[in-house]
């Protein structure tokens, strides 16, 4: 069986109004420069993974522009929520012939499931007991190899709880009961960063429209501002390339597309 080939985008920060800006990007002009990247890909994805953070705003108005860029796609997309998302309007505007928010997919020999970490009114991320109960009960089902999609990594790459997963250490410890699974995407950080753990590969995965560099080591002081130890670069715009192979391998990049 030939590879599958996967593209994640993440971070997408779509604004409601045209023209709008965050942090000097037009957040729908970069995702469509990035997704004009991706439709040239050859041979083409078969799949894209946005893995949250799709709006900036959990607008009605940002999702649906958000779904007439969709549109435009080849392929599938399946969606995540993330920290920024509303999670009900996303499925009320979002969602559509194509633009999937399914739970688990099976694609080649290869099951990815999407694992929920967003917290109610909360920046970080946190898997709750119900979540990890299915997560268990789900990877106890399927002997294929599993490719895992959240929105915060439990990779530690900050000291900033922020960026952190709260209970990080819980889910690694679930994760590595079960030898099928493979990889583990996310997003959220802006930034893009690769651990092996054994068998498993945890990656996190750049912005749409603008990336960070996390440089806080200790925890932040209460009176200190998110920007005193973080940088932002709006000069280029990021996507990752996977191929799922037979057997449990996973080939990846990251590309970038120039601002
Ligand atoms: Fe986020």
């Amino acid at each position: 069986m030939k590879p599958v080939r996967v593209v994640q985008i993440s971070d997408l920060h779509i604004l409601p109004e045209d023209g709008q800006m965050l942090a000097g990007v037009d957040t729908s002009l970069s995702l469509v420069k990035v997704l004009d990247d991706i439709k040239k890909l050859s041979p083409p994805a078969e799949l894209i993974i946005a893995s949250g953070d799709l709006s900036d705003d959990g607008s009605t108005q940002s999702y649906q522009r958000l779904h007439d860029i969709f549109d435009t796609l080849p392929c599938p997309v399946y969606v995540l929520a993330g920290n920024h998302d509303e999670t009900e309007t996303m499925l009320n505007h979002l969602l559509a012939e194509k633009t999937f928010y399914d739970r688990q997919k099976s694609l080649g020999d290869w099951q990815i499931i999407f694992v929920n970490t967003k917290r109610e009114g909360a920046s970080y991320g946190f898997v709750d007991d119900d979540e990890m109960r299915w997560l268990e009960t789900r990877l106890s089902k399927t002997n294929q190899s599993v490719l895992l999609v959240m929105h915060h990594t439990p990779l530690r790459l900050c000291a900033s709880p922020t960026c952190q997963m709260q209970n990080a250490d819980q889910l690694l410890k679930l994760i590595k009961q079960f030898k099928q699974v493979k990889g583990l995407i996310a997003g959220h950080t802006h930034n893009h960063a690769e651990e092996v753990h054994g068998d498993l590969r945890i990656m996190t995965t750049p912005s749409t429209m603008v990336q960070v560099t996390h440089n806080q080591t200790e925890a932040p002081k209460p009176s200190e501002e998110f920007w005193a130890h973080h940088q932002a670069d709006i000069s280029r715009y990021g996507y990752r390339l996977l191929e799922l192979t037979t057997g449990g391998a996973i080939t990846s990049e990251v590309r970038w597309v120039d601002a």
